[in-house]
């Protein structure tokens, strides 16, 4: 009986040793899926080298726990001159990754152009206003900065003000 008793116990935290590992390796996927560009992080501000965005690309980071997208356009995604990033030639969406109707994370499908959420159909564009579906509003914008080709994410510059007066 003791030995039974032992065995039972060697196996539930063998058992629990071997979640406890697993648990810790899918974090460390998760996270690397989830912030796949580098970037540095400081007291809320995280930076990100927009020259590593290849055209076409779409990049997903964390920034104060939200999703934030930054896709750069290709020649033929459409433009939308009230929201686009421009850094030099290069055109991008960059918006918080968050559904505006109930907070779902949309994902981009890149063949029609269009950010899509599962959870009750809404639909973006390319640009992240919404065209379909439930979302009452685009995605929002993150305050942002542009420093050369350095994304600095969590600072009003001038880029967003410009945007948001836009809005206005
Ligand atoms: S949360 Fe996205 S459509 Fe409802």
């Amino acid at each position: 009986m003791a030995l039974c008793q032992n065995r039972r116990d060697f196996i539930g935290i063998a058992f629990g040793g071997v979640a406890t590992v697993g648990g810790i390796l899918a974090l460390g996927a998760m996270k690397k899926s989830w912030d796949p560009l580098p970037s540095v992080q400081s007291a809320g501000f995280v930076t990100v080298d927009l020259s590593l965005v290849a055209e076409g690309e779409m990049k997903t980071l964390q920034w104060r726990g939200k999703p934030i997208f930054i896709l750069r356009k290709t020649a033929d995604t459409p433009r939308n001159e009230q929201r686009d990033v421009l850094v030099g030639e290069k055109v991008f969406t960059l918006v918080v990754g968050l559904c505006t109707h109930l907070g779902c994370i949309p994902y981009y499908e890149e063949k029609s152009k269009v950010f899509k959420c599962a959870c009750h159909g809404g639909e973006f564009d390319a640009s992240g206003m919404n065209t379909f579906g439930p979302p009452p509003r685009p995605l929002d914008i993150p305050p942002f900065k542009i420093e050369g080709e350095k994304l600095v994410l969590g600072e009003e510059g001038m880029e967003y003000k410009k945007i948001m007066a836009k809005k206005a």
